[in-house]
């Protein structure tokens, strides 16, 4: 298996950490170890007792019942877990596809979406989402692009980098064709519960058939990625002997020190998520009246959910307006590019605190050009 360059991947792995500000980020503001075990009373002690011998492969049982109440028809047996979102995804396409299997992807993606599948032999179609429709993703097309041998549909919805959330009957009708003709429905749902509007939520996959498998971690909605912890849930259970029966080639089991905060945060899940939903609500506002200060020079399509967007630069090249932007300003964009999109756009990230001081540098850096 030959795996390509991970672009987004090594374009942070250049700047992330050496940058003054990261105005791209697709995680929500983080907290500190003690911030977190400050949210429960006698968590510091307990931390401190830890035991920190192996864990279970699965997931320690307290933190699969913890995930397992995110859904409404998981049990913790239907729930694996995985160092970070990343490990899941290659994890589920080694168990569940063969060289050969026509795999239908959510396009643009996060790239090991695609690049995984492509990697183990599978053809892969792009169901690709357009600006002109607000990026919606287009059923008709969908139906185009099924085979006899389609084996599973991957899907990001709220949407990296796009910010598009698939409205309730569009996911439900995916969810029944899929259902209808044996195909696995893969749905990356790492951005679910940042919703705009509350009410536009969608059902977790997982909730709406056995051959549906949702993506968690608690890296992005809930701002906490340095636990490196993700997970599947689905009620196809041979599936997941499979995925534990790869992943003992991976990581066999997870970080215990991760589990137990991890644990932790979930107990106090809805109050995590309160507090991305503020600063991004706070963030969108700001980045709204920015684009309407600045039509001449990006287009904007609002998105629905997620602490990311995808702004269109009207004139010059993205990638050396980007370049231009860091050298000078010291504040980091990731250009489409990365994401093998042709068109001039880039990625703005709206999870993180520092967001209207940073977009203030923005601006006066196109004050001066
Ligand atoms: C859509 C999507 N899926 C998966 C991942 C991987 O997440 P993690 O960093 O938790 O492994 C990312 C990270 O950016 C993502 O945006």
């Amino acid at each position: 298996m030959r795996l390509p360059e991970f672009r987004l991947e090594r374009y942070f792995a250049r700047y992330e950490f050496n940058v003054k500000h990261v105005l791209c980020a697709s995680d929500c503001q983080s907290l500190t170890l003690g911030e977190l075990l400050d949210l429960e009373p006698g968590a510091r002690d307990e931390f401190e007792r830890l035991w920190l011998g192996y864990t279970e492969s699965p997931g320690s049982p307290a933190l699969r019942r913890e995930i397992a109440r995110l859904y409404a028809t998981i049990g913790p047996d239907e729930v694996l877990v995985h160092s970070g979102a990343q490990e899941a995804i290659f994890v589920f396409m080694h168990a569940a596809l063969q060289p050969g299997d026509h795999v239908i992807v959510h396009s643009p993606c996060y790239q090991s979406l695609r690049d995984v599948a492509a990697a183990l032999g599978c053809q892969v179609s792009l169901w690709t989402a357009h600006e002109e429709t607000g990026w919606a993703l287009d059923m008709d097309e969908f139906k185009r692009l099924l085979r006899e041998n389609t084996r599973a549909v991957v899907i990001n919805t709220p949407h990296n980098p796009t910010g598009w959330l698939m409205p309730r009957g569009a996911f439900e009708e995916l969810a029944r064709i899929t259902a209808e003709r044996g195909i696995l429905l893969f749905s990356d749902e790492v951005y679910r519960g940042l919703e705009e509007n509350p009410a536009e939520r969608l059902p977790a996959a997982c909730d709406l058939g056995p051959h549906a498998v949702s993506l968690g971690v608690l890296s992005k909605s809930y701002g906490l990625p340095g636990l490196r912890i993700g997970w599947v849930a689905t009620r196809d259970r041979r599936l997941l002997e499979r995925m534990a029966a790869v992943k003992d080639y991976t990581t066999i089991c997870n970080s215990a020190p991760s589990e137990f905060l991890a644990t932790l945060a979930l107990r106090r899940g809805e109050a995590l998520l309160a507090r991305n939903r503020a600063i991004l609500a706070a963030n969108r506002a700001r980045a709204d009246a920015f684009f309407e200060r600045h039509q001449d020079r990006f287009r904007w399509v609002r998105p629905a959910a997620g602490p990311i967007g995808f702004p269109r630069l009207l004139a010059g090249d993205v990638e050396e307006f980007c370049r231009r932007l860091v050298e000078v300003a010291g504040v980091l964009l990731l250009p489409g590019t990365v994401y093998d999109v042709a068109t001039p756009h880039f990625r703005l990230g709206m999870g993180r605190d520092d967001f209207p001081q940073v977009m203030d540098r923005l601006e006066e850096f196109l004050g001066r050009r």
